[in-house]
């Protein structure tokens, strides 16, 4: 964007905010800052300039985080909503959890909010592309980060996590708990025995895998609206569970690390997301992309995408993790899965191969065959038809476990 990121700090204690502006001192070429001490304050420089992103305290006199956050979010929807509080806040915070996008917990060091601040900044620059805009201002207000998934992540950030209090969070929602417990018991993790404990599967699992299922799931549920038809929902969820399982499993074979693997599966299952949020908030359009692809097969469908909505199921899938918090590699992964560029084998590499390979689109069977819509150059640097057979036989392996 030309004009400084702006960004407003609101908290009543005034020994916070003097930490904060010194802390953030040498941004100040960077971002235009502005501090106040409660909400009213807050809202007054609302309606005096552009705010991109509110970071604020919960607990404050007069008007409190929550009641600011939910008046942000219902009069500028486009300002990107932080929650900077203490571990002791965490009742109010919860109540929250519909107006936030993102928390953070005090103490916080100069990295991590700067790390944070600065996403919602290159987020920004996605959002100013005027198409994926267009797309977000036919929403009623940007979707909030879901609530379980803010839940495990803020138990994350705290300093005594344990699988343990994971367990217990995923072990109080019952719909979210029956779900786990039938994705651990199917052949897709390849367990011996039958779990019915929620803690025990969050054992097994990882923290990892957990935080993606329940993040995937949630948004899945989120948009499970009137409008999407049972198979849609069903067919996408299949697609990106198979997703998330073979991008980890090729991430794996071209021995990426711990945490590249982790990022590979989470932007596989969720790399598709931004068609649920298409499908379920202009479905009229969905209605016309469907017609047009049925009518042109030859079409590609990130074409004509970018025809009726001016910007991809890529671009606002992306734009919704980033809002979220979601780490850099997989928002890029999901970002560029239809356009990828780079030499080096990473997340979004495993995602895009994972794809095609489950769309049929790559092929070992006939490995000089890159589809049209590919970057035959992208492929080759990755070593297909080298790698064809490797990762033909990873697909093969997700396709009998099938759920
Ligand atoms: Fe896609
Ligand atoms: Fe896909």
């Amino acid at each position: 964007m030309d004009r400084k990121l702006s960004v407003l700090f609101v908290d009543d204690e005034p020994r916070i905010l003097q930490g904060l502006r010194r802390m953030l001192h040498t941004m100040r070429q960077q971002w235009d800052m502005a501090f106040v001490s409660g909400g009213r304050q807050a809202l007054e420089v609302f309606s005096q300039k552009a705010v991109d992103v509110v970071v604020t305290d919960m607990r404050m006199p007069g008007m409190n985080g929550v009641e600011l956050l939910s008046a942000v979010q219902e009069r500028y929807p486009k300002t990107v909503r932080i929650v900077l509080s203490g571990h002791s806040d965490k009742e109010l915070i919860l109540k929250a959890v519909s107006p936030t996008h993102q928390y953070l917990s005090k103490p916080c060091d100069a990295e991590q909010l700067i790390a944070t601040i600065t996403r919602s900044c290159n987020l920004n620059a996605l959002l100013t592309k005027d198409c994926v805009q267009r797309i977000v201002a036919r929403m009623d207000a940007l979707p909030s980060l879901p609530s379980l998934y803010a839940q495990i992540m803020d138990e994350v950030q705290s300093a005594d996590v344990s699988m343990q209090k994971i367990g217990h969070i995923v072990a109080r929602d019952p719909a979210m708990s029956a779900k786990i417990l039938q994705l651990v018991n199917s052949s897709f993790f390849g367990l011996p025995r039958r779990i019915a404990d929620p803690q025990h599967a969050v054992n097994l699992l990882g923290l990892e895998t957990i935080k993606a299922l329940v993040l995937t799931a949630e948004i899945f549920s989120a948009f499970d609206s009137r409008n999407l038809s049972d198979a849609f929902i069903e067919g996408l969820w299949q697609h990106s569970l198979r997703t998330g399982d073979l991008a980890a499993r090729i991430a794996k074979n071209e021995s990426l690390d711990k945490m590249a693997q982790d990022h590979s599966q989470m932007a596989g299952l969720l790399h598709d997301v931004g068609k649920l949020v298409l499908a379920a908030r202009l479905p009229d359009d969905c209605a016309a992309l469907a017609k047009r692809l049925a009518a042109r097969p030859d079409q590609g469908r990130i074409a004509v995408e970018q025809e009726i909505f001016g910007a991809t199921h890529a671009e606002v899938g992306a734009y919704l993790l980033g809002l979220w918090g979601l780490p850099d590699p997989i928002v890029e992964a999901v970002l560029h899965h239809h356009s990828p560029t780079g030499r080096d084998f990473d997340a979004l590499a495993a995602v895009c191969v994972a794809d095609m390979l489950i769309n049929g689109s790559l092929s070992a069977d006939d490995p000089a065959q890159v589809p049209a819509d590919a970057d035959a150059d992208y492929l080759s640097g990755l070593r297909w038809p080298e790698k064809a057979q490797a990762w033909q036989e990873l697909y093969a392996q997700t396709a009998e476990e099938k759920i």
